[in-house]
Parts: C-alpha cells; sequence; structure tokens
C-alpha cells in the first residue's frame, strides 16, 4: 500500500544523499532505515537516527553552531525557542518564542510543519508520515546537546 511508494521515495532519496554526501558514504554498510523498520524500532540506535537525519533533513539543515543554510542550524534546537536562530534569513516569521521545541512540538512540526506555520518556509519539505521516523530524528537531535 502506501508502504511501498514511501519505500520507493526513501529510498530515492538515500541515493541521492549518498551520492552528494561525503559522510554518508563514509559510514560503514548502514542500511537505509525504509529497509529496517524492525533495527530502527529497537531504540538507541545513533547510527538509524544519524541515517534518518541525513536522509530527511541534511540538505537544508547543519548541526553546527551557525552553520546557517537554506534551513537555520539545529544546533541546540531542542530546548531552545522558535525562531531565534541569529543570522537566519529565511523564515516565515511564524516560528515564535511562544514556540519550545520538546518533543511533542517537533513530533508536531516534523509531521506537518504547516500545522505550526502555515505559511512555513520549510518546503518542498512536506513532513514524514512515519511515526517512528520521527521520533529517530528528534532522538538525534537531543543527543547532540
Ligand atoms: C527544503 C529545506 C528543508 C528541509 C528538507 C528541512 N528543513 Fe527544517 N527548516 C527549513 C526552513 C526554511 C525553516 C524555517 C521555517 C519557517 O520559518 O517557517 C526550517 C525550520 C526548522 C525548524 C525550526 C527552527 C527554529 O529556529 O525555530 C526545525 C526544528 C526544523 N526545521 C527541523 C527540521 C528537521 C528535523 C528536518 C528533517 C526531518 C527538516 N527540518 C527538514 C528548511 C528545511
Amino acid at each position: 500500500m502506501s508502504r511501498t511508494r514511501s519505500c520507493t521515495f526513501l529510498t530515492a532519496l538515500v541515493m541521492s544523499a549518498a551520492l552528494t554526501s561525503p559522510l554518508y558514504a563514509a559510514g560503514e554498510t548502514t542500511a537505509p532505515p525504509a529497509s529496517t523498520p524492525d533495527a530502527a524500532g529497537a531504540g538507541g540506535d545513533e547510527d538509524a537516527g544519524q541515517v534518518a537525519f541525513n536522509t530527511h533533513c541534511r540538505t537544508c539543515h547543519s548541526l553546527k553552531p551557525d552553520d546557517n543554510r537554506l534551513g537555520p542550524t539545529l544546533h541546540g534546537i531542542h530546548g531552545a525557542k522558535g525562531g531565534q536562530v541569529k543570522g537566519f534569513g529565511n523564515y516565515s516569521g511564524q516560528l515564535t518564542e511562544q514556540i519550545t521545541w520538546d518533543d511533542a512540538t517537533l513530533d508536531k512540526f516534523l509531521a506537518n510543519p504547516s500545522s505550526i506555520a502555515s505559511n512555513t518556509t520549510m518546503k518542498p519539505f512536506g513532513g514524514i508520515a512515519e511515526a517512528d521516523q520521527r521520533k529517530l530524528i528528534i532522538d538525534y537531535l537531543k543527543a547532540q546537546k
């Protein structure tokens, strides 16, 4: 059903990440998360979190301080207020300090960015339907501190 389609989509993303990403290529024989949902669900797998981040986010986001790209740096984003990254000029203006990025708000935003910022500039990222993938990425962001 829809899982088949999403696997194909993920595979294409992973392949393009592998082509354009030296870091990804340097990794060992880490299987794409889409093909190993059980292993990913086992928890505590930092590599799976990194692969998921690289697949879905790294095109636009870095985790290094002050390294803004198409999206703001996500350095220390867990626990931070929305829309406050210094020097980032591509905000929609809808992410404000009323938002604190915790597990719940990040999960909602990553499932569907426009549910939090209706005019979000985080495009064409359309959200991640799989809850386990979102959790892997959120845990990975949390562990960056
Ligand atoms: C196509 C580029 C793009 C992709 C892919 C992308 N983002 Fe973003 N991201 C942005 C932009 C642009 C913004 C600013 C959004 C706004 O102001 O509405 C943003 C904002 C954010 C914010 C809020 C930052 C803040 O300062 O409040 C978080 C958290 C975030 N992204 C996480 C992620 C994660 C995690 C992924 C991968 C699952 C991801 N993004 C994928 C471009 C992207």
